[in-house]
């Protein structure tokens, strides 16, 4: 299915909506939801517990769990430090809600009752591999060293009542589900970015936000450090990349101290280093380099710096290459900041950018490759990048970063395949690894829907389920799932990334003096909960563990858990977070319940008899359906945008269903929803019994009525 727009990165697209949804509306119906136990066991029996990411195996274990009381010890079974900052970190997780000061002890055997962290189980485990085995006699985390001990942790917290998350004391009792799970990783590398570089998140908006990505496994820590709105980290031996360089964010101008001094950075490395995740900073070029080219004069063509950019624009940069006296200039530039960031960055990547450089001739494109892997290569740093970076000779071991779409994919193995997926197909050729950041699933700056009031849409929308529902092997391969061009045994994992380009609301059209900001960290929560959490679950589970239907019944229960966080995360529709009323009455898009979900619409015609279609959710009048209930208990469909109401064209199996004006004399337009069992979703049959079925995902099929056969094209989402 062809879906919505596609640009690159950040171009202006102003789209015609006016997109008017109060921040408040975004706020969490969780804060009031019912005290529901999330630990209660599920509805499917291979998974009892609503855990994220889910674990390679699980099974609830009869009997009461263990019950922490203000004695209750954690013990370590290890004298190794990092293990011993495992317990250390626990206790302190556990403190704030619980209001107990749990000891941590060190000790050579698993005591009774106690929270027991033992770091020296088999090597097979791998380093992030645990086992948890929960019962009413404690609790025992087994792991091969400190790492998966940590792991283990973050899945133990999802074991007690979704309260331990709250920050201020909470009076009840506080039980681990009682469990058994085994579990290791699918991929090593499980990864967020943040655009600090667009919008700078101060330390402490970032530290916060390390420990959102830890609770869901994510192990490493992407810092967009470098765009054409600003440079973020200060390199001493060019103090004016700060001074000038550091001055703009997107929409901001006059800022001292928008950039993090080496202290900033170390402190950012080492609390992600506590969180066993490791930071991988991104210096972009040769294009995305404004706040460079504006801060030192020689790498400009003309020696003159150019003016500090606050804007919204992409591809309006380039690192002057065109000649050896200004590749020499560039080549020093890229040594001295590779220097002072490797010297920074105990992790062993340094991403090198690559992306959107239009106009670089491909010899220039070789030549900032060149010096940039070479400086990196020098300080025994393993060169990441876009995937644009695989067109260029790459030293051994390279990982690139695939941020490709749909779009790209429909042209595999055709004759004019994009320009994406050959760069893509060097990098492999050259052994290169790949980290899937598919902008259409990935990119958490994508709007959820047209109602979203952050970011951007030129990648489609990304509701929660395209962000869940894809495969890495798969997600460079043809739309069928076929020919995947990066082979599985060079993938190495799945990152999540949020741009921060758009920042605002209203963000469809460019911001004015009046435009609301919010903060960073307020942007970052509401874009990325609950889509991280469902990235996490695509780079750590198998994918034979993953499904929708479950992970959504799963997810939704993570809604408490943030509401009890104060992640201030958006309730998005097609999840069914507990709390939330249900029922169909009032104003609803309704939508097919697959992951190219297509919503019921009346095709823009105003009069009697048109059949309805089927089109891409957009959320406009047109699709806009207001459900009112009859004294039958049946509903009728009001469309919006005509006025008038959905009504069964006939009795036959094939009928299509087409609007007329309103009558409830008339029975088809008479609609019975049902919901389905462990679902919040419906059927919705007309009076004769055949339900309301649509032709195809494809825009433009029509709505007919069909026997009742479950397919995900008779299941409606009504939101
Ligand atoms: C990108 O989105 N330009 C990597």
């Amino acid at each position: 299915m062809h879906r919505f727009h596609r640009r690159g990165r950040g171009l202006v697209v102003l789209a015609s909506v006016a997109l008017t949804l109060p921040l408040t509306a975004a706020l969490s119906p969780a804060a009031a939801a019912s005290p529901a136990d999330p630990t209660a066991p599920a509805t499917s029996t291979s998974a009892p517990y609503a855990l994220v990411p889910q674990p390679v195996s699980q099974r609830a274990v009869p009997g009461a769990g263990f019950t922490l009381t203000p004695r209750t010890r954690i013990a370590v079974l290890s004298k190794d430090a990092a293990a011993q900052g495992v317990g250390s970190y626990l206790a302190k997780l556990l403190a704030p809600a619980t209001g107990y000061d749990l000891k941590v002890v060190r000790k050579t055997q698993a005591p009774d009752k106690a929270l027991v962290l033992d770091p020296g189980g088999p090597a097979s485990l791998g380093a992030e591999g645990y086992t948890i085995a929960s019962g009413r006699n404690g609790v025992v985390v087994t792991a091969h060293g400190a790492q998966g001990l940590f792991r283990g942790v973050q899945t133990l917290r999802q074991l007690l009542p979704a309260a331990v998350e709250s920050r201020t004391e909470q009076s009840r009792t506080w039980t681990v589900a009682p469990a058994e799970i085994s579990d290791a990783p699918r991929y090593e590398y499980r990864g967020v970015m943040l655009d600090v570089a667009r919008r700078f998140f101060p330390v402490e908006q970032v530290k916060r936000y390390i420990d959102e990505a830890a609770a869901y496994k994510i192990n490493k820590l992407h810092l967009h450090l470098t765009d054409d709105q600003g440079w973020r980290i200060a390199v001493d031996a060019l103090p004016d990349l700060t001074e000038v360089g550091a001055s703009t964010q997107s929409g901001f101008t006059g800022g001292t101290d928008w950039y993090y001094t080496a202290a900033d950075y170390k402190e950012i490395v080492s609390y992600a280093a506590s969180r066993f995740m490791t930071v991988v900073p991104e210096i972009d070029g040769p294009g995305h380099t404004m706040s460079a080219l504006a801060s030192v004069p020689e790498l400009n063509c003309d020696d003159r710096a150019r003016a500090p950019y606050s804007g919204f624009d992409v591809g309006i940069s380039l690192y002057c290459l065109k000649d050896s006296q200004h590749q020499d200039a560039t080549k020093n530039f890229l040594q001295t900041v590779v220097d002072a960031v490797a010297r920074l960055t105990p992790g062993p990547y340094l991403h090198l950018g690559g992306d959107e450089t239009p106009q670089a001739t491909r010899g220039e494109y070789d030549a900032y490759v060149k010096a940039a892997a070479d400086a990196t290569t020098a300080k025994k740093k393993t060169v990441m990048g876009w995937h644009q970076l695989g067109q260029s000779p790459l030293p051994a071991g390279s990982l690139l970063q695939y941020w490709g779409e749909d779009s790209d994919r429909e042209t595999i193995g055709t004759a004019s395949e994009k320009p994406g997926i050959t760069h893509l197909r060097q990098g492999v050729a050259q052994g290169a690894k790949y980290v899937m950041s598919p902008s259409d699933h990935a990119y958490l700056d994508m709007k959820y829907d047209a109602s979203t009031p952050y970011g951007l849409s030129w990648s489609g929308y990304v509701p929660v389920q395209r962000s869940y529902a894809w495969d890495p092997e798969t997600v460079t391969g043809k739309l069928d799932g076929t020919g995947a061009v990066v082979p599985a045994g060079q993938i190495a994992g799945v990152e999540a990334a949020l741009w921060a380009d758009r920042a605002y609301e209203g963000s469809s059209e460019l911001p004015t003096p009046g435009t609301r900001w919010p903060s960073p960290q307020d942007y970052a929560d509401y874009m990325s909960f609950p889509r991280l959490p469902a990235l996490a679950e695509v780079g750590w589970t198998p994918q034979s563990g993953r499904d929708w239907t479950g992970f959504r019944q799963r997810l939704a229960q993570h809604g408490q858990r943030w509401t009890a966080a104060g992640i201030g995360f958006h309730p998005a529709p097609g999840v069914p977070w507990p709390g939330t009323v249900r029922t169909v009455e009032g104003e609803h898009v309704i939508v097919t319940g697959d992951v190219d979900g297509v919503a019921l619409e009346n095709a823009g015609s105003t009069s009697d008899g048109t059949d309805l279609v089927l089109w891409a959710p957009n959320r406009g009048p047109k699709q806009t359906w207001t459900v009112s209930p009859q004294s039958d208990g049946t509903y009728t469909m009001t469309n919006k945008s005509s006025g008038k109401c959905a009504e069964a064209s006939g009795g036959a199996v094939g009928a299509t269903v087409v609007q007329r004006t309103c009558d409830t004399g008339r029975t088809g337009q008479h609609w019975k929803f049902t919901a389905r069992p462990n679902d919040d979703r419906y059927t919705i049959a007309a009076v004769g019994g055949l339900v309301l079925t649509a032709g195809s995902a494809t825009n433009g099929a029509k709505a007919t009525l069909e026997p009742d056969t479950g397919s995900a094209l008779q299941t409606w989402t009504v939101d």
